[in-house]
């Protein structure tokens, strides 16, 4: 069994400062194989803005996997936007926009889906595309597949579509990857359950683990079970001055048709 923890949208320049250290303290309690989060560390991508998002990454447990999301480009810089829309996040975070993480029985692979051109929405690029499909195609059989993005191609826990360019296209090259679970976050909503379309794909969404910019009544972050064919997923939530506790928790279960929900 793998333990991975899951935490999004952090917006370091947006960042309840009640938050923080409970966090930290949870995340180390919880002693997770791998730490991921699903983009958007700054709220401005200002350098100072991922400096504070590198001192708090340092102390998260585990191997830790990010990618970015639309806040860690420059919003009203265009030129910097355009020109080297990463070259902020690539200093502080490290220069490789879409890592790849192995762990005992699961591959994970970062997929960037910020968008230069039109900053806030999402796409999947080509180039993006290929590269999952080799990191699957190069894992071992039994491995689970885990794509992290920051953008999803399904619609949020509210039923607001999904911000992203062509979604169902995004869906079949997930799907053709061979993508077993998509780790997202951008909405600020937490959110768990697999595509009718593509019944083999779970869409695993946390909200912003310790920012101000809610959009339900708490912060959460989730700790993803991953057995060889299931994964649970453990929330957290933290609401006013309390901090993190323990929530609900959804079990999904893999077969030869996709995923169902377990019991
Ligand atoms: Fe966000």
């Amino acid at each position: 069994m793998i333990r991975v923890l899951h935490l999004s949208d952090v917006h370091f320049g947006a960042v309840d400062a009640r938050r923080v250290e409970p966090l930290l303290a949870l995340a180390n309690d919880l002693r997770p194989d791998a730490t991921v989060l699903s983009g958007d560390m700054t709220q401005r991508a200002r350098p100072e803005q991922f400096a504070a998002a590198r001192a708090f990454v340092d102390r998260l447990p585990g191997q830790v996997i990010c990618v970015p999301g639309n806040h860690d480009m420059p919003l009203h810089n265009l030129w910097l936007r355009l020109i080297a829309p990463f070259a902020r996040y690539r200093r502080a975070m490290g220069p490789e926009l879409e890592p790849t993480l192995t762990l005992p029985g699961a591959v994970l692979q970062g997929v960037t889906t910020a968008n230069p051109l039109v900053w806030k929405a999402g796409r999947l690029r080509r180039a993006s595309a290929d590269r999952l499909a080799a990191t699957f195609a190069a894992a071992p059989r039994d491995a689970m597949r885990i794509a992290v993005l920051h953008h999803a191609p399904v619609p949020a826990a509210d039923g607001t579509p999904a911000d992203m360019a062509r979604p169902a296209e995004v869906l079949a090259a997930l799907a053709r990857a061979g993508t077993d679970v998509v780790l997202s976050g951008h909405t600020h909503m937490p959110h768990a359950g697999f595509a009718e379309t593509a019944a083999g794909i779970l869409f695993l969404q946390v909200g912003t683990a310790i920012s101000t910019r809610l959009k339900t009544d708490a912060n959460d972050i989730a700790l993803i079970e991953i057995g060889a064919a299931s994964v649970t997923q453990h929330a957290f939530l933290a609401r006013g001055n309390k901090g993190f506790v323990q929530a609900a928790s959804a079990r999904f279960l893999k077969g030869p048709q996709g995923w169902r929900a377990g019991a």
